[in-house]
């Protein structure tokens, strides 16, 4: 909020597609908790299957059958997994995958691209986008020279950069959103993700594709079902604990018997796999089936062309996959992270106080993405149009 020259918003109470604040103000939230919240707030499925898990106790430190039933779930949806890790936060497990991508090659260097965000993992920071990006920080102060210097920073979307800098580098990993979201929603170019998969295969890399924003969202299979392209790992969080903390890392099975127990590589985490965030996710998953996908494109849709048609001649550009979208003032179509950065943040500001004042709650920052849920329905959308069409000539007229 400080980004857009305002005051915090505190948060009271949440249902469906709309938000509260502490004095009473209602909002339509397109925040949706950053991702999880794809079927709306105090979805009443959810609530129940936290409040009867929480009735038979909060944590055991010991396996659950829930674990195991949302293991299948994943494994059913991502071809490339077949095992998984829980963790409490996508953090946990991007940094989690790191360690096992550099125990299972022998080697230390990462690649990750420009704008991207994996959580706050020491060596993942530099060039990163949603809240750095907000900040206008290249990097975090407290990370290590070391840290620093084990991570390649590539631009995305361009393929012999990338290739080259395989090649040349043999990197443990490259780490990849597959759709990036946290420097505004900008898709691979077509053919870019397969190079990469051949790029990595080839120096003998893993590649880890972060699904944390895009699994079980754009798709039931997340990125990889829809851009058909498999990952050596993969990384899932938001939408997979359903409101609640809860993340994984996953692959084949070669590779996650590398995990101690059963391997030596080491990880755990007290509150993994916890029984409230198990079955809030369970419950999350479970409602979301074939026509349920159809129901987040169809929002984003209705979404995307409301705000373009909405926006009119102005240089706005609204780059959206089904499930995600991003407001970009800029004449012109955003590819990477620089093109991210030289849009017009001031406006984006602008037009994101006056949606505010119109109660619609848009991020508070160019650098992320909306998030469209099964919650938002024809007046949720209408009213967030309206208020664009006021919005856009405000921010630049
Ligand atoms: C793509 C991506 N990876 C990892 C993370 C980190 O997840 P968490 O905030 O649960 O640590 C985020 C958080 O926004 C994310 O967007």
């Amino acid at each position: 909020m400080r980004s857009i020259g305002r005051a915090p918003i505190f948060i009271e109470r949440g249902e469906g597609p709309y938000i509260w604040d502490v004095d009473g103000n209602r909002y339509v939230d397109w925040v949706s908790s950053w991702g999880p919240l794809i079927l709306g707030h105090a979805d009443p499925l959810v609530v129940e299957a936290v409040r009867a898990a929480a009735g038979r106790g909060t944590s055991y430190g010991a396996p659950t059958a829930g674990e195991v039933e949302l293991a299948t779930e994943v494994s059913a949806r991502f071809a490339s997994v077949e095992m998984i890790r829980m963790t409490s936060s996508g953090t946990e497990a991007t940094m989690s995958a790191l360690r096992l991508a550099r125990a299972a090659t022998g080697r230390t260097t990462i690649l990750k691209f420009a704008g991207a965000y994996h959580g706050h993992v020491d060596g993942l920071l530099a060039e990163g986008g949603s809240g750095l990006a907000t900040a206008g920080v290249p990097a975090s102060p407290g990370v290590t020279e070391a840290q620093a210097s084990d991570t390649v920073i590539v631009p995305w979307n361009d393929r012999d950069a990338v290739t080259q800098a395989i090649a040349r580098g043999r990197p443990a990993a490259v780490i990849a959103e597959p759709i990036p979201a946290n420097m505004g929603v900008v898709p691979p170019d077509p053919g870019f993700l397969e190079s990469l998969r051949d790029a990595t295969a080839e120096a003998g890399s893993l590649l880890i594709l972060d699904e944390v924003i895009t699994g079980f969202r754009i798709s039931r299979g997340g990125a990889q079902e829809l851009l058909g392209v498999e990952a050596d790992l993969t990384v899932m969080g938001k939408v997979i604990g359903g409101g609640l903390p809860a993340a994984a890392y996953g692959g084949s099975r070669e590779l996650m018997e590398r995990i101690a127990p059963a391997g030596e590589v080491y990880q755990a985490g007290t509150l993994s796999g916890n029984p409230l965030a198990v079955a809030a996710g369970l419950a999350t998953l479970r409602k979301l089936d074939g026509p349920a996908y159809v129901g987040i494109e169809s929002v984003t849709t209705r979404l995307a062309t409301g705000l373009r048609r909405a926006a009119g001649d102005l240089p706005v550009q609204v780059s959206s996959v089904p499930g995600l979208l991003t407001v970009f003032f800029s004449p012109d179509p955003v590819r990477d992270f620089a093109g991210a950065q030289a849009c017009d943040t001031a406006a984006y500001g602008r037009f994101c106080r006056a949606m505010l004042d119109r109660g619609v709650y848009p991020p508070a920052s160019q650098f992320e993405a909306w998030f469209p849920s099964l919650a938002h329905d024809e007046e949720a959308i209408e009213r967030t149009i309206a208020a664009a069409a006021e919005a856009f000539g405000e921010a630049i007229g």
